[in-house]
């Protein structure tokens, strides 16, 4: 099986994620925009306050490490009554898709998150078709919150989104 690393991600790995946000299907799957640019992704990957970025590495068949998916968490530092909530953003390279990365990239998430930022909501927003995503969700305990119709613009057409939410503690009470 192959060994998914996940660590920080940096500016330097703007490459990267050009590759991951270059694929029709993964832009299908998100909120990004065609032709993504390095100087772009460069300046979004610069270190800020409020949002941490992870990518899964795997070796390529040099040996070397490749960044195959990112995650991210979008913290709330400056609003004092949403601190223990965050939001959640991931894509897998298409050609890796179905292997296990974004299983990897989401236990690390939701490990750092809940395990060392004290948050206990993660939310996050998916298209209503987005059968793998929404998979991967419920997997990780993800439920269904509510469902915005025509949210987005994909493709020539509005798609409604649902909300998903993980709670660690369901009774909402800090102990
Ligand atoms: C959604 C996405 C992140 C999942 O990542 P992945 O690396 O393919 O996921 P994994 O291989 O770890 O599979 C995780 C789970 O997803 C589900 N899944 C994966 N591929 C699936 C498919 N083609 N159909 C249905 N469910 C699928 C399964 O439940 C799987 O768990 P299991 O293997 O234990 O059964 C990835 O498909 C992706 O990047 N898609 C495009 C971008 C996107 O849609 N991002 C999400 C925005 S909200």
């Amino acid at each position: 099986m192959t060994q998914i690393q996940i660590r920080r991600a940096s500016p330097n790995d703007a490459q990267a994620f050009v590759e991951i946000f270059s694929s029709p299907q993964v832009i299908w799957g998100t909120l990004q925009v065609l032709y993504p640019s390095v100087e772009e992704w460069r300046k979004k990957l610069e270190p800020q306050p409020d949002i941490i970025s992870l990518v899964a590495c795997v070796p390529d068949a040099s040996g070397n490490e490749q960044v195959v998916g990112c995650i991210s968490l979008h913290l709330n530092p400056n609003r004092a009554r949403r601190k223990h909530a965050a939001g959640l953003g991931m894509a897998v390279r298409e050609d890796w898709q179905g292997k296990g990365v974004g299983t990897a990239m989401m236990q690390a998430a939701v490990d750092l998150a809940e395990k060392w930022l004290n948050i206990s909501r993660l939310e996050l927003q998916v298209y209503v078709d987005n059968e793998p995503a929404i998979a991967l969700y419920k997997k990780f305990g993800f439920e269904i919150e509510g469902r915005m119709k025509q949210d987005s613009f994909r493709d020539g057409e509005f798609v409604d989104v649902y909300s998903m939410a993980r709670l660690k503690r369901p009774n909402g009470r800090a102990e």
